[in-house]
């Protein structure tokens, strides 16, 4: 088990209807010097990638893209849900619908922040049905900009999102990758 796998399994529980609670330091609660080392590990992955921005989408996938960001010495950019009263410029948007909420929302960036010369790092804290990756990446299609990688924190390998995004041909790549939440147990993939 790596150093995550071990931290789920000590402070994660599981819910009704599939869903993994971590708020203890992933999803309310942050644990930074957590969100550190999983910063670098994504870096370490990608940084031979030349990437030039993290993407990500509020909230709980902020902390966890900051930190990437800063392994990576480059800047990082949170999709909005909601359009901020400060967001005068022109927007790149996109429709992801959450099967876990169901919910759509309308998510958008600026379009001065991503540009064709971009290579681009998208980070998500979960990976279910791959509605947010896949809107991610679209926003950084409308701008010109390349998604490089997809970097998930916790994968839920039962779930459709990974197949979804590789056969769109992105390179996934997730720290923890659960099998399993049946009977309230967590089990990881052994295989990565
Ligand atoms: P998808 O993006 O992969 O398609 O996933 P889905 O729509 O099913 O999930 C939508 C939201 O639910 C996401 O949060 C995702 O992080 C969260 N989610 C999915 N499965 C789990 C789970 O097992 N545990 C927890 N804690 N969250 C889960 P979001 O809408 O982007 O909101 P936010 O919480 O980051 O603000």
């Amino acid at each position: 088990m790596n150093f995550l796998e071990k931290r789920i399994q000590q402070e994660g529980s599981v819910l009704d209807g599939n869903v993994l609670k971590v708020d203890q330091f992933l999803t309310h609660q942050v644990d930074a010097q957590l969100m550190q080392k999983i910063g670098e590990e994504f870096a370490a992955k990608f940084q031979a990638k030349n990437i030039t921005k993290v993407i990500t989408i509020e909230a709980s996938g902020i902390a966890p893209a900051v930190f990437t960001g800063l392994s990576l010495g480059v800047p990082v950019i949170f999709a909005r849900k909601q359009k901020s009263v400060t967001m005068e410029d022109e927007l790149l948007c996109t429709e992801v619908y959450s099967y876990t909420k169901k919910v759509t929302s309308t998510v958008s960036i600026s379009s001065k922040f991503l540009t064709p010369t971009d290579n681009v790092l998208v980070i998500d804290d979960f990976l279910a049905n791959g509605q947010a990756a896949l809107g991610l990446s679209e926003l950084c299609q409308k701008a010109g900009a390349t998604v490089t990688g997809i970097g998930i924190v916790i994968e839920k390998s039962f779930q459709s999102g990974r197949e979804l995004l590789e056969k769109a041909g992105f390179d996934v790549y997730s720290l923890a990758r659960i099998a399993s939440l049946e009977n309230q147990q967590v089990q990881f993939l052994t295989e990565k």
